[in-house]
């Protein structure tokens, strides 16, 4: 059974980075799952600016390597529509099957791997050895996102960011297919005062711990 590592939380709390650096460390693959939500909606939007719900999935059900790669995926403007495509059922069924197979026969031959998103520990991998939810401040998360946006030399506002951050935390976890929510045995890493190093070598830390303490890994 390979190693699966699921680590979840809200927009911008440095989840993306953590499995990122977590996964090159201990040598498995890594899956960003909120770049497939992001994909769908990027090809439902390049049909129609303002795609409905139909439209949605189908981009869902089509979805393909390729699309993956798109450029423009990580603007706010598709995390949006992203957001919107997620709370539908039918969008997360169709990305269901494709998530599960990247956790249990990891790319590469590799010994397991990291997901990322909002529902891996809850609903894509419930068996997962170890799980962690990342969390911040509502601050500190849109500093970071303003910083982010930035540095990509998009436009970005402090004040919308946050508010755009907060409407979408809203839909994630107050939608009915898997909303956000920590899983019972997951373990809350809050790197609000933490920088990248600190919050990955405190994630490192309870990874070895909870391997070391759970036989099914
Ligand atoms: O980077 P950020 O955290 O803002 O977003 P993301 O992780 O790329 O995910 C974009 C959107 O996809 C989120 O707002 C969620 O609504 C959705 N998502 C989800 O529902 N389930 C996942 N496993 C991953 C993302």
């Amino acid at each position: 059974m390979p190693l699966v590592v699921a680590i979840d939380g809200p927009s911008a709390a440095g989840k993306g980075t953590l499995a990122r650096r977590l996964a090159a460390e201990l040598g498995l693959a890594h899956l960003d799952t909120g770049l497939l939500y992001r994909a769908t909606a990027a090809l439902a939007l390049a049909e129609r600016a303002a795609p409905d719900d139909a439209l949605l999935e189908a981009a869902a059900r089509r979805l393909a390597g390729p699309d993956l790669l798109r450029a423009g995926l990580r603007s706010e403007h598709v995390g949006r529509w992203a957001s919107r495509a997620a709370a539908l059922p039918g969008v997360r069924a169709a990305l269901l099957a494709f998530q599960r197979r990247f956790a249990a026969e990891p790319p590469e031959g590799r010994a397991g791997a990291v997901l990322d998103g909002r529902d891996i520990g809850t609903v894509i991998c419930p068996d997962a050895p170890v799980k962690l939810y990342v969390v911040a401040s509502d601050e500190a998360r849109a500093r970071r996102r303003h910083e982010e946006l930035q540095s990509r030399g998009e436009p970005a506002n402090y004040a919308a960011v946050l508010q755009d951050l907060r409407d979408r935390d809203r839909r994630d976890s107050e939608r009915a297919a898997a909303p956000l929510k920590p899983a019972e045995d997951a373990v809350v890493l809050d790197t609000t005062d933490l920088d990248v190093e600190q919050a990955f070598q405190e994630a490192l830390r309870i990874v070895r711990e909870r391997l070391s303490a759970n036989p099914k890994a």
